[in-house]
């Protein structure tokens, strides 16, 4: 049994790493911190640079003193595709060999062999007529420099996720959440009912945006507008600068539009006629929700309970000084080493 597992998180904006431990019958942090994503060693879920970002994560390894070898690393990228599909039922030997051969139209994916391809696959539902399958791919070529670049830094991951999927281990008795992480630049929605995937979407956009459009509403360079999302309210982002001040208010609107969009797609999807038949609540992670007053815009437009996902509701600290202010952006990173934890049960 795996006794402690290392969550990376890999943002465009900040790496977070936490190392988690079980302790009697519940969980401890041991280990927890982030540092800044050199501009140079990832965009968008891809990897730019393998030695920047392998420098990068030793550093901060060493730093925090990271002493477990179980990792597990998450990535979000618009190239990752997931897909529902169902089967006649089959065994689960037959239905693994059926998957390997449809892969590509299931997929979508261009390749020539399997193994330019990464994929796994879970079964959610089983009648004796069908068998529901949620399956999940990219090329190896998106996941390898990951892969290099975490063992060069001596964090060789045992399991590679999709930060959403990870981020739902956090929560505990919710039947119907759904899951929004706003980064720097990609923004992720996952939802579930009872236990089956019902939606993942990736907007390309984030918190980065709107400090572009502080920078320009203000007039500041981007140290500065990095300091004004912190101190000030979105209201007064709106309203104080005397720049042009479209940027702020057209982000927010997308992100807000994209979210409704999601949600009214769930409530199709699962032939609710409201959304709150359909999901009980919506909980928002990564920094960009620390934003005092975006999650009010969200939380009034949904018109359901809308939440910060707070990932250590159930984990202790092995000190309390380790205790974020902003426990939320490190949702994924938890919900990354709770993978690691839980798979071993
Ligand atoms: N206290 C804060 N107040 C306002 N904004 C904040 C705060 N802390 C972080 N942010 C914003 O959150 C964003 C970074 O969030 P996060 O760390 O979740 O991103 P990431 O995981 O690195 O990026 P991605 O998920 O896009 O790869 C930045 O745009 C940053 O300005
Ligand atoms: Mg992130």
């Amino acid at each position: 049994m795996v006794k402690s597992c290392v969550g990376v998180d890999i943002g465009n904006a900040r790496i977070k790493m936490v190392e988690i431990r079980r302790k009697g019958r519940g969980l401890q942090v041991v280990k927890l911190g982030e540092v800044v994503t050199p501009d140079s060693a990832v965009r968008r879920g891809k990897v730019l640079s393998e030695d920047v970002l392998a420098t990068t994560l030793r550093s901060l390894k060493q730093e925090l003193g990271i002493s477990s070898d179980y990792v597990v690393v998450g990535i979000t990228s618009q190239d990752i595709v997931v897909k529902q599909t169902k089967f006649p039922t089959m065994g689960a030997k037959d239905l693994a060999q059926v998957l390997e051969f449809e892969l590509k139209d299931i997929l979508r994916l261009s390749f020539n062999a399997l193994d330019e391809v990464a994929y796994s696959y879970e079964e959610f539902a089983r009648t004796e007529e069908e068998v529901e399958v949620l399956v999940t791919g990219c090329q190896r070529s998106l996941i390898n420099p990951y892969i290099s670049a975490l063992t060069q830094a001596g964090l060789a991951p045992s399991v590679i996720d999709i930060h959403a999927f990870a981020l739902l281990r956090v929560l505990k008795d919710v039947e119907k959440p759904c899951l929004v992480d706003i980064g720097a630049n990609q923004t992720s929605i996952y939802s579930e009912s009872n236990g089956v995937f019902s939606a993942y979407r990736i907007l390309p956009i984030g918190g980065d945006q709107i400090t572009e459009g502080v920078m320009e509403a203000f007039e500041i360079g981007k140290l500065k507008a990095e300091e004004y999302k912190k101190e000030k309210t979105l209201d007064s982002l709106l309203q104080d600068g005397t720049g042009p001040k479209g940027l702020i208010r057209t982000t927010v609107q997308q992100l807000v539009d994209g979210i409704m969009q999601t949600l009214d797609f769930i409530r199709a999807k699962e032939r609710g006629s409201s959304v709150n038949e359909v999901i009980d609540t919506v909980f928002i992670s990564g920094g960009t929700v620390s934003i005092q007053g975006l999650l009010e815009i969200i939380s009034t437009e949904s018109e359901i309970p809308t939440e910060r996902l707070d990932p250590f509701a159930e984990i202790t600290f092995t000190d309390q000084s380790m205790v974020p202010e902003d426990p939320w952006t490190f949702a994924s990173a938890v919900g990354l080493a709770l993978r690691g934890l839980q798979d071993e049960d």
